[in-house]
Order: C-alpha cells, then structure tokens, then sequence
C-alpha cells in the first residue's frame, strides 16, 4: 500500500461549488507513477472542474488535492505544479496562421525547459505536416498537435481532458496510440472521457464520476466484475425456432438483432450445460460467443442510465 505522499496526484474530500451549483462533492482518489487514470462520466460529471483544480486553474471550497507532493492550494506551489505538468484542455485550439512545428515552438518557449519539437512533432505522428499550418489540420490531427504541445515541458504527469471527443473512430485510435507510447516512456497520464470504451482500453485504474461524486473505482475488470452484471451467451442467426430448442432450464432467453439469442449466464457450470445441450440439438452449427460485460454495463448498473455517444448521462 503506497502512502498519499507516494502519490503523483492525490485527492482528499475534494469539492467545489459554483453558487449554487455543487460540482465536484467529496471526492478521493490517487494516481501512482506511470498510471493511466481515467475519471469516466457523462456530461456535467464534474471532470473539468476536478482537472482544472489539479492544473491550478481554479481554487476548490473544499478538501485538498496534491500534485506532485505540491499543495494546489498554495500560491507558492502552484508556480511548482504548473512547471512539471502537461496540460490538454477540453477546447484545445493553437494559432491557426502558425505551422504545427511553429505552435510547437511557441508552446515551449512559455517552459525554460524544453523538448526538441521535432522529436515531439514524430511522437505524435505528425512529421510530414510539420509545415502545415494549423488551421488546415482535420480534428484528429489537430488534437494532436495538441498532445505535442501538452509534452513540451517534459511533464512527469499529463492531464487530457476529453482527448478524442468529437474525432472518427480512426482519429480517436491514432490519439490512444500516442497516449499508450506516453506511458510506456513512463509519463503518469490523468484521462476524462465519457467514452466507456476508450477507458476500458488505456486505463490502468479508472474512476466512474456523476454528478460530482465518484460512485465506483478500480481497475476496469475489477469494476466490470464486481458491477457488470452477467456475462451473456450469444447464440447467432437462431431465430425463433432456436429458442425452442434450447435446453430445458435456460431461462430468459432473448431473441435480439432479428434472429440472435441471448441467455444470460450465473455461472460457468451453466455454460457447460447449456454448451452440452446445444451439442444434440440443431443449434450445434450455430456460431456462439459468450459476452462479458463492459463498462457501460457497470454504468447503467450503478446509474440506471446509459452514457449516450454526446456523453449525455440520458
Ligand atoms: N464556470 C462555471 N460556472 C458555473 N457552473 C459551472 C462552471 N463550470 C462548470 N459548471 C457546472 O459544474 C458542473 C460540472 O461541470 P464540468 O464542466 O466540470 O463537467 P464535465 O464532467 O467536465 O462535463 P463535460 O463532459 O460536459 O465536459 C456542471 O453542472 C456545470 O454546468
Ligand atoms: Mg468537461
């Protein structure tokens, strides 16, 4: 067991409110080296606002939170933090006159220290728009360009705020490729992402966040053990008359996607008994797959609601 002061970040009883509006309620968390973490939620979660606080952007009501071992409290540790942190924010944009090589540039010389843009420019994938100015970039490229500049200062700990919101499934993969070479240099990477399936992926640990509480921790098959609910047998092109040949005792049986059917499991014995059945029946050349559960399943199961593809916790 690690103690908080072993931490890259901790969190203690953290809150914030904004008037009226409780965003952030209580919430505890650690980040150890060379984790990535992903604070997963639906819109208005309260994840900007946890990030923002870490980076020093703005000041909690309540609770402490440590980057670094620097209080983000304190004004003389917040010049500490912001020095040894990457940052991408939730709305990136860079100056769209400027090639991708120049903003690379412009974002170090804010650093004392800086890393070669070049080098950052390959780590991203980006080399041959070296010379493209920004504003030609499609989505994707353009956010990482915004990786780029988030690694200027070599940070021990980055902080990507909803990297691929908005990006094609290709874009979106491209990013989780650079995210996963962070951390293979060791980097310490702290994700918000509404996406259950981007979490499942590059998260080391994963907290799920609603409505400025955190609701459930761990690593992603810790949660989907322990809140996914059962894994599910799927049974392809079955049709109506497949249902009828299923082994007695299966039970709740479904008919989905016009013709597969899903029966759900409690247990491995039951696979076994259901697999032998379906062995002297007509279903034996039917293609078969167990389902385990995913995050979304542990979403709705802890919420009752689904996180929509607009994050909207709908
Ligand atoms: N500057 C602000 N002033 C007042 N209320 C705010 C402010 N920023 C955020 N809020 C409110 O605080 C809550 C949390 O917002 P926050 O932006 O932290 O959520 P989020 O999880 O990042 O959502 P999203 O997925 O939309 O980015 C929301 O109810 C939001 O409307
Ligand atoms: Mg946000």
């Amino acid at each position: 067991m690690q103690s908080p002061s072993d931490s890259i970040v901790s969190v203690s009883d953290l809150s914030k409110k904004y008037r009226a509006t409780v965003a952030v309620d209580g919430i505890s968390f650690a980040l150890s080296k060379g984790e990535v973490f992903a604070f997963l939620g639906p819109n208005g979660a309260g994840k900007t606002t946890t990030v923002e606080i870490l980076e020093c952007l703005r000041r909690p009501t309540g609770g402490q939170a440590r980057v670094l071992g620097y209080d983000v409290s304190k004004r003389s540790d917040q010049s500490e933090i912001r020095k040894r942190i990457g940052v991408l924010p939730q709305d990136f944009n860079a100056i769209d006159r400027l090639t991708v090589k120049e903003n690379i540039d412009y974002f170090g010389a804010m650093f004392d220290h800086q890393l070669d843009a070049n080098k950052l420019i390959e780590l991203v994938d980006l080399k041959d728009k070296t010379n493209a100015q920004f504003k030609t970039l499609s989505g994707g490229l353009k956010q990482r360009v915004g990786l780029a500049a988030a690694l200027v200062n070599d940070p021990s700990v980055v902080f990507l705020d909803e990297p691929t919101t908005g990006l094609d499934p290709r874009a979106r993969r491209d990013v989780w490729n650079v995210v996963e070479r962070l951390k293979q240099q060791g980097k310490t990477v702290f994700l918000t992402t509404h996406y259950m399936d981007e979490a499942e992926f590059l998260a080391d640990t994963v907290s799920i966040i609603d409505r400025g509480k955190i609701i459930a921790s761990g690593t992603p098959n810790e949660l989907i053990d322990s809140h996914g609910g059962k894994k599910t047998l799927v049974i392809r092109d079955a049709g109506e008359n497949g249902l009828k040949l299923l082994p007695l005792g299966v039970e709740k049986a479904e008919l989905r996607n016009a013709g597969d059917i899903y029966v759900p499991l409690n247990n491995g014995a039951d696979l076994s008994h259901i697999l032998v059945s379906l062995g002297q029946t007509g279903l034996a050349n039917k293609e078969i797959e167990v389902r385990r559960p995913t995050l979304d399943d542990v979403f709705l199961n802890l919420t009752g609601r689904r996180v929509s593809e607009e994050g909207n916790g709908a």
